[in-house]
């Protein structure tokens, strides 16, 4: 787009990510992907509206909540909270981000239901579903395992086998059990609800081949349209964790119908708060456009069901639906064995986000195709591209100028067919952002990294400084230099936010927008120069992969201890392995304490729980420990134990857990709360 067209109205979106679960590196090339094409279309003087939301309902959710003794509701308001606290680290700026467990989302939600239905757009049918005779529920695929009717193998999912790739259906497992209780499933008829996307099969066709979908989905969906489509099924029986479908007693919107009308929910919300139009941004004849950005594995859900729901329901459609591929660390699937399962938190205690966020841009295009995060790779290029090449052109320019100009830039151009050749690149480096063809955008900025250096290194400004005569030609170089170092960084500004606003308070000459580019600055001064970014070093990336590894574990040990598979935590626990070294360092992070037990007390509805009150020394904590299967509360009355007191507190259904009390055990019921020696007393610190 030329700078002379009107400005957009663009909204965009990125995939809701489930509630159950931290953020990973994976999730992260989407949002950074979602976000550096925001943050270039507002550069560029555009309107960019960037929605998202937390994907808060479903099975695993309410099962996990179960497991950990919260209520839902608890388990989705923690996780939105760590949630956005990794978004925001990373410089990830939604204009709202909200959750699909909302007024909002629950009013869309039947109202699209609704219109559907009026359209006769739906229909039920009796299906026969595996179900849990003890837990009393419908088992969702993923929550029957067995041994693979090929080779036996145990612990297998209910449609293939991990050991010898074999497929085939949940009725086929031997010795099939449920993940929630371990029972045998039953076979049980229940009556769903079901959306007829086959009435939109010739709408569908014509959205797909119009140009909204890249070519690669559009050739799979032309398979799937040819090959007819079923009806699908949007119910799920209660109990179930989500919204009831109106004119029902016990039956539940399926999460897959709800998540996308979060995107909505979450618009609307927005606007709400900011009186933006809505009808503007929703109606069917919008002049606005909506782009949203997925994971290749979650098209179907985008391509087919949402354009044929929103069709049903007289909403817009997506304008274009973006869809990018895996990411791959060193060649491999992420895996949590390998260690390779990177958590957000993980990556952000020990290293910038920047650099991620540029890795992933010099890596990014507008293909399904993964990309590899290769650490080693990773490490290089930030410091041979970022701080060898970009930053190195202010730090070697600025220094002359504060010095020996007060900071003074000159009024002219040292080399004015240089600085052309960067306002030259300025289109096609923005047709490259436009089209997501990130990749070649960052080529073509540190080919011109490359050009500003170059000339740096030639006209050699350090050896002319100490010639008297020469003094104006150092200003001039030093100000070129400057120059185009200010537009290498307002190219790079949506994907290094953070260091072009360090920037710009260095050039002391206002906020850079696209167009900043053709005007250069002449006779401004600047401030004094500070290291804008610094190498990333082997050792913090090393410490980031052990403090992963390490979290993976804990989680890992979390699960087994909370029953979420019993095959797996028998065998798991009581031979745990030696966790990976940590230096004194993290250790000294935990501040445990000797505290007295002074009342321990049942809690009502909580199989595993005893709620203790502590006693400090100068203060008292209640605690929630998960020891009620190994003591009876008048044993633990009176004891002494060690605490970590300074555990982040954390918000369960029965109230506030205020830190953690020590106990060993082989896993399972049989526990031990660790006792002090004698002569130890409550309070002291353990060193
Ligand atoms: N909750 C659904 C999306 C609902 S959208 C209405 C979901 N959530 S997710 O947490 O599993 O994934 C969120 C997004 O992150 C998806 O677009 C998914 O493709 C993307 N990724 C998750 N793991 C990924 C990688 N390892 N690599 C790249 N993207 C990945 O799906
Ligand atoms: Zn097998």
């Amino acid at each position: 787009m030329s700078q002379t067209e009107k400005s957009r109205k663009i909204l965009v979106t990125s995939a809701l990510p489930y509630a159950n679960g931290p953020i990973h590196l994976g999730h992260m090339v989407e949002y950074i992907q979602t976000d550096i094409w925001a943050r270039f279309q507002r550069l560029r003087g555009n309107s960019c509206i960037y929605v998202c939301a937390d994907d808060a309902h479903g099975t695993p959710i309410m099962l996990r909540a179960q497991q950990e003794e919260i209520t839902p509701q608890e388990l989705i308001d923690n996780m939105k909270v760590e949630h956005e606290r990794d978004f925001s680290d990373f410089n990830v700026a939604f204009d709202n981000f909200h959750s699909t467990h909302s007024d909002e989302n629950k009013h869309f939600s039947e109202q699209i239901y609704l219109a559907a239905k009026e359209k006769g757009n739906i229909n039920t049918k009796v299906v026969k579903q595996a179900y849990d005779p003890e837990a009393n529920m419908f088992l969702p695929d993923r929550f029957v395992k067995g041994d693979c009717p090929k080779c036996g193998t145990s612990d297998q999912y209910g449609d293939n086998c991990e050991s010898c790739g074999a497929t085939y259906s949940t009725t086929e497992l031997k010795n099939p059990y449920s993940v929630v209780s371990g029972a045998t499933p039953i076979e049980k008829d229940s009556e769903h609800y079901f959306f007829k996307v086959s009435d939109y099969a010739d709408f569908l066709k014509n959205w797909v081949n119009g140009g909204a979908v890249q070519k690669e989905i559009a050739n799979k969906m032309n398979e799937w349209l040819d090959g007819g489509l079923n009806d699908w099924d949007i119910s799920r029986d209660a109990p179930y964790w989500g919204f009831k479908i109106p004119g029902t007693e016990d039956k539940y919107f399926y999460v897959w119908l709800d998540a996308p009308i979060g995107y909505i929910a979450s618009f609307k919300n927005y606007c709400d708060r900011t009186g933006t139009d809505f009808d503007e941004y929703w109606k069917a004849d919008s002049e606005t456009e909506l782009y949203h950005f997925i994971g290749k594995d979650i098209a179907y859900f985008h391509t087919l069901f949402w354009p044929a729901v929103l069709k049903s329901a007289d909403f817009r459609l997506p304008t274009a639906v973006f869809c990018h591929g895996f990411l791959m660390v060193n060649g491999e699937k992420m895996s949590k064995s390998r260690g390779t399962f990177i958590q957000a938190r993980a990556y952000l205690d020990h290293l910038p986000a920047e650099p991620l966020r540029y890795y992933y841009a010099a890596k990014l295009n507008n293909t399904v195709d993964d990309i590899d995060l290769n650490l080693q790779d990773f490490q290089q290029r930030i410091n041979s591209d970022l701080v060898g090449k970009v930053v190195n052109i202010a730090s070697r320019c600025a220094g002359f100028i504060s010095k020996k100009f007060e900071g003074k830039l000159s009024d002219s151009l040292a080399d004015e067919a240089l600085y052309q050749q960067f306002t030259d690149a300025s289109d096609s480096i923005a047709q490259a952002y436009e089209d997501r063809r990130y990749s070649k955008a960052m080529r073509e900025i540190m080919a011109l990294a490359d050009l500003a250096n170059q000339y740096v290194d030639e006209k050699q400004p350090w050896v002319l400084a100490k010639d008297e005569d020469r003094q104006q030609e150092v200003q001039d170089i030093c100000s070129q230099g400057l120059n185009m170092f200010r537009a290498i960084m307002v190219f790079l500004k949506p994907v290094l936010p953070e260091l072009a606003e360090k920037s710009e308070t260095f050039l002391n000459a206002g906020e850079l927008q696209w167009n900043s580019v053709s005007s250069p600055l002449f006779g401004t001064e600047i401030n004094k120069f500070k290291a804008l970014m610094t190498r990333i070093e082997e050792d913090k990336v090393n410490a980031m992969l052990e403090a992963n590894k390490e979290q993976l574990a804990i989680a890992a040990a979390l699960q087994a201890k909370t029953g979420g598979n019993k095959k797996v935590s028998d065998s798991q626990l009581g031979q745990d392995p030696i966790s990976p070294t940590i230096e004194y360092d993290d250790f000294a992070k935990i501040d445990l304490r000797v505290v007295k037990i002074l009342k321990a007390e049942h809690v009502k509805g909580a199989d595993k729980l005893l709620q203790l009150t502590l006693d400090l020394g100068d203060e008292q904590r209640n605690v929630f420990a998960g020891i009620k299967s190994a003591y009876k509360p008048e044993e633990l009355e009176g004891k002494m134990t060690v605490m970590v007191a300074n555990l982040a507190p954390r918000k369960m259904r029965f109230g506030l857990s205020e830190g953690m009390v020590l106990a060993a055990g082989p896993g399972g019921e049989e526990l031990y709360v660790l006792n002090p020696d004698e002569g130890a007393e409550v309070g002291m610190r353990i060193k």
